[in-house]
């Protein structure tokens, strides 16, 4: 189904053409005046250096042709030579209708469907999850939301940081400490940081012997050691366990638990090849590869692939991953949501997997790089004692926020508070990171966050459980054909919900979480509007009725779409 502004800019075209202009380039837009025209085009003033015409002169000649046209109850040449536009209630509720009718309320996928792989999460074992995996949990899940509804296959892969050093050193400190055989996720949270302070020369508790045996450990346990392997695989399934329940809890779901372990296996084999093809070449005892394009401003440092060592690095697993994904997959698109400070990283290795071809042509490669999440001080958020936050608090703590909000509410249970707060924490937490562009930093501010009134995921709850309550009260199918009465208020809403499709192409296009966000805000607030300024329930006339009723079921059903695309879901009330 065609989008509504793709509908106007064909009228708009059409009457371009009807006036003698030629009609490329022609478009419709969204009034950015909403107090003079609901739609705009500038194509005149556009025009006007071809034709050598006065940009007015062609304004007023389309103006009057559209004057004909019955999608349009004013269109109107204003100065130096827009068209402003008003369209006509009736050419909206036959798109309306149309979304009503039609399936994903009329969504095309206008692409060839799509292999894509969304590599997010990167939660690392053996370290219990923490705030900075936050944002690629809550980002990534919506963007494989997005990519799977525009009816792409997608494949979410948490790609987890189960191998280097960090293994070695927790299993030195295990064996140390004789609990190799016995040990929890608890344990493992106080053993990693433990062991990894004690290897790092500028701390206190710097322990050369143990820093030289976790290193020791680590290259056995890559060359296949047995016992060390043991329990590395114990490590791991206590890990993973804990970290499926975390992500449980978000609402976060991945097809793949694959992790950096998975490809080393394609290493030796892929760097084989590197050297065959003459890209990876020696330098100081590492192999590297040059990654500077001609038209770089300044030069990438090369991409190292083994160290001095021997060993290899985290590039060197990113590539074998990508040959791997390659082998089972063959993706057409993969997508990182990964913190943007390691987009450096990422370029190199999107780079030597071109040149080497690991990827196959036309492949492509995306780094959707996050900001920071920042507490109200503008530093990297913290516990109130300084150290990091882990996942699990946070969200108890947003959670109790929530929870306490709602005593005041005395219509709902104990029971149903504790059931309902964790949703709402949950749209709170979500939707106070999606709103901002993923690229940028944010202020973490739970206070905000949970507020039932503003741009915030509570307030889109609470107008859905709104309209389920009006639903819930009509007691009779909102099934009706919807129509314009000519309320203000309605049409505002109409041109909201039409909006629909555009949003959500969009939002696979840019892989933008936060234009739906900014999008149901907007639809948000002009139902609420409608809500204040007309009767819905005790509206006499029968058939409007029907019609308003009809409209705000669909007004929730594109909410708890656009919602469930977040990566959240609404409760019955609140
Ligand atoms: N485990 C990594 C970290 O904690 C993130 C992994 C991101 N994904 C990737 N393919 N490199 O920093």
């Amino acid at each position: 189904m065609k989008k509504f502004l793709d509908l106007i800019t064909e009228h708009l075209q059409d009457a371009f053409e009807a006036s003698g202009y030629p009609k490329e380039g022609i478009t419709a837009s969204l009034s950015n005046r909403p107090d003079l025209c609901e739609y705009q085009c500038n194509g005149a003033m556009v025009l006007a250096k071809k034709v050598h015409q006065a940009p007015m002169e062609i304004a007023e000649k389309v103006a009057h042709v559209l004057l004909d046209n019955p999608a349009f109850e004013m269109a109107e040449a204003v100065k130096p030579g827009f068209i402003n536009l008003k369209v006509t209630g009736r050419f909206l509720t036959e798109y309306i209708g149309n979304m009503v009718r039609e399936e994903k309320f009329g969504l095309d996928n206008e692409e060839p469907k799509q292999m894509i792989l969304v590599d997010y999460g990167g939660a690392n074992v053996a370290k219990p999850l923490h705030i900075g995996h936050l944002r690629a949990a809550i980002i990534g899940e919506s963007i494989k939301r997005i990519c799977r509804y525009m009816g792409h296959d997608v494949l979410g892969d948490v790609h987890l940081g189960d191998w280097g050093l960090q293994m070695g050193q927790v299993i030195a400190e295990l064996i140390l400490r004789g609990m190799e055989d016995n040990f929890t996720v608890t344990d493992l949270e106080e053993i990693y940081p433990t062991a990894s302070k004690k290897c790092k020369e500028e701390s206190d508790t710097y322990d050369k012997a143990f820093a030289e045996e976790a290193h020791r450990i680590t290259g056995e346990l890559q060359n296949g050691n047995a016992q060390y392997r043991k329990i590395w695989e114990k490590i791991t399934e206590v890990s993973k366990e804990d970290l499926k329940k975390n992500y449980d809890n978000l609402e976060v779901y991945f097809d793949l638990w694959k992790g950096e372990s998975d490809v080393q296996p394609y290493i030796p084999a892929m760097i084989q090849d590197l050297k065959d093809q003459g890209l990876a070449y020696e330098s100081d005892g590492a192999y590297v590869i040059d990654v500077t394009e001609e038209t770089d401003k300044k030069e990438l440092p090369p991409c190292i692939i083994v160290k001095r060592d021997g060993s290899s690095l985290y590039a060197t697993t990113d590539l074998a991953t990508l040959v791997e994904r390659e082998k089972l997959y063959c993706p057409d698109y993969v997508i990182y949501v990964v913190d943007k400070r390691q987009s450096l990283h990422l370029e190199q290795v999107f780079r030597v997997s071109r040149k080497a071809h690991i990827v196959h042509e036309g492949e492509k490669l995306f780094h959707l790089g996050f900001g920071t999440m920042n507490g109200k001080d503008g530093q990297p958020y913290k516990t109130r004692s300084g150290g990091v936050m882990r996942l699990e608090s946070l969200i108890n703590e947003v959670n109790e926020a929530v929870l306490e909000k709602m005593k005041d509410n005395p219509d709902i249970s104990a029971e149903e508070a504790a059931k309902t707060s964790k949703v709402i924490a949950l749209a709170a937490l979500k939707y106070g990171d999606l709103s901002n562009q993923a690229t940028k930093d944010y202020i973490f501010d739970i206070s905000r966050f949970i507020e039932f009134e503003g741009n915030t995921g509570p307030y889109i709850l609470y107008t859905i459980v709104r309209i389920k309550s009006i639903l819930n009260k009509a007691g009779k199918e909102a099934d009706g054909e919807i129509f314009f009465t000519g309320e203000k208020a309605e049409k505002g809403l109409l041109m909201e919900a039409a909006r629909f499709s555009d949003v959500i192409e969009t939002a696979y296009k840019e892989l933008a979480p936060h234009k739906i966000c900014s999008y149901i805000y907007d639809l948000a607030n002009a139902f609420n509007t409608f809500y204040h300024e007309v009767k819905i329930l005790s509206e006499e006339d029968e058939k409007k009725k029907e019609s308003y009723l009809s409209l705000l079921k669909l007004t929730k059903e594109v909410l708890e779409q656009c919602i469930d695309l977040l990566g959240f879901g609404a409760p019955e009330r609140m």
